[in-house]
């Protein structure tokens, strides 16, 4: 156990590079399965422990997976096992996303129900709703599902996605690339990551049309081929970056950033007074004092990422007025308001909407992080406190921001990485 320690009060100043996408990377690894010979190779795939947890499950069904610093090589020619073992499946939600190239693949695959972050019920119906449209036989009992193809094989089918979930629309995609025929999803999920996944799989042979709007055509393959592929940088973990050079007051030239992939969040710090340049390679951000109070959604792509939610709370503390976040997407995702609040913020939560009054002088408090990005919003709010943070459940924040500290180092935080000792009492607001 780890636990970071912040001094606050220091403006970020300098470049900090956005690493690969970690959504995008973990589909891509189970994609990598669909290929029956070569070696896939994955380029700038985040080292980060949800990527470790997806390694050790494609190893536990038989792939040969060796990485490389970032780069990463999946033979998957002898991958001939359907059934990950539970105890990894559990680490993510992404390794559901297994689900759909298994059943293409072996026609058959056995996966315990996937874990994640705490943040919602996080249903699988319209991961079941796909596959079953293209008639797949799927029993859930004890904790397990039983997924079964056809003799023949899946078939191409039109799936209307009732909630456009994004590991519902990967899993679609997937299955439907080795479907006999067209395969239609409506209301598909229109994120980055899964243009990224359709580029993959296009490369390898597969038939895609409209990744990235709300209608996506497949037409179904016999076979798929090993490529390269670089992943897309992380719109999550840059937009982090630039909402912590926000945080501080700092100037931050966030490299890889893509701003076709972030409107919604850059929209939303204009109007709060940042400043922001971008060109080919990166955002630069700026910010004046005093910010604006602002009114957020959180919404499917291309809407306000709820990703960013909890990092955006804590800049809004620093905002003059009152601002509002409602939580569209998921119904738990409020846990970093309690730590916020220890910190100073001045947050009221009624059902899905947090009222945020501003601005809250920040100090620095024993805090504990109970999700990924509630991680991040409490490393952001701690940037800017008076004095000093102490986050436990660190562990978190690696599952989604590669040399986090390090990188906020060169960035000038005061910012240490130390282990627990095993005694030390851990801040609960439960
Ligand atoms: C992905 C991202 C996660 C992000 C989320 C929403 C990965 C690994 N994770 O998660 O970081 O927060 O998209 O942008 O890419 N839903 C159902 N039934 C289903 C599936 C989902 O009702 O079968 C609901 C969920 O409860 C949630 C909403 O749909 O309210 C969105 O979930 P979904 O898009 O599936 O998120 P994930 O793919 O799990």
């Amino acid at each position: 156990m780890d636990r970071i320690i912040i001094r606050g009060g220091t403006r970020l100043r300098g470049t900090v590079r956005a690493s690969g996408a970690k959504n995008a990377a973990l589909p891509l690894l189970a994609a990598s399965l669909l290929a029956h010979t070569g070696t896939t190779t994955l380029l700038d795939v985040p080292t980060l422990g949800d990527v470790q947890a997806m390694i050790h499950l494609l190893r536990a069904l038989g792939a040969d997976v060796q990485c490389d610093g970032t780069r990463v090589r999946v033979h998957a020619q002898y991958a001939r096992l359907f059934a990950p073992p539970r105890d990894w499946v559990a680490q993510l939600r992404a390794s559901f996303t297994l689900l759909g190239p298994l059943l293409a693949r072996h026609g058959e695959a056995i996966m315990p129900l996937p874990g994640g972050c705490a943040i919602g019920t996080r249903p699988i119906d319209q991961h079941m709703k796909a596959l079953r449209a293209l008639g797949a036989d799927i029993d859930i009992g004890q904790g397990m599902v039983r997924a079964a193809a056809p003799p023949q094989g899946l078939t191409g089918a039109v799936i209307a996605l009732d909630v456009a979930s994004v590991g519902a629309t990967q899993n679609a995609m997937m299955a439907a690339c080795l479907a006999k025929g067209t395969t239609v999803i409506s209301n598909a999920a229109c994120e980055p990551e899964i243009i990224d996944l359709a580029h993959f799989l296009c490369a390898m042979g597969a038939h895609i049309d409209g990744a990235g709007t709300p209608h996506i055509c497949i037409t179904g393959v016999a076979q798929l081929r090993a490529v390269t592929h670089t992943v897309i940088p992380d719109r999550i973990e840059a937009g982090t970056y630039m909402i912590a050079a926000a945080m501080t007051g700092g100037r931050v030239y966030v490299e890889r950033a893509r701003s076709a992939h972030m409107r919604a969040l850059i929209v939303a710090l204009e109007q709060m007074g940042v400043q922001m340049t971008s060109d080919e390679g990166g955002i630069f951000v700026r910010a004046p004092d005093p910010l604006c109070a602002m009114d957020i959604d959180t919404a499917p792509h291309p809407g306000f990422p709820t990703d960013l939610q909890a990092p955006m709370m804590a800049l809004m503390l620093r905002a003059h007025g009152t601002s509002t976040m409602r939580e569209r997407v998921f119904e738990n995702r409020y846990q970093h308001v309690a730590h916020l609040c220890r910190m100073g913020g001045q947050i009221d939560v009624r059902g899905d909407t947090a009222t945020l009054h501003g601005p809250c002088a920040l100090v620095g408090a024993d805090v504990a992080a109970t999700d990924l990005r509630a991680a991040a919003a409490l490393l952001v709010a701690a940037l800017a406190a008076k004095g000093e943070t102490t986050m436990t459940g660190v562990h978190h924040l690696d599952r989604g921001y590669m040399e986090c500290a390090a990188r906020l180092r060169t960035l000038g935080a005061h910012i240490t990485r130390t282990k627990v000792p095993m005694r030390m009492h851990v801040p609960s607001l439960a």
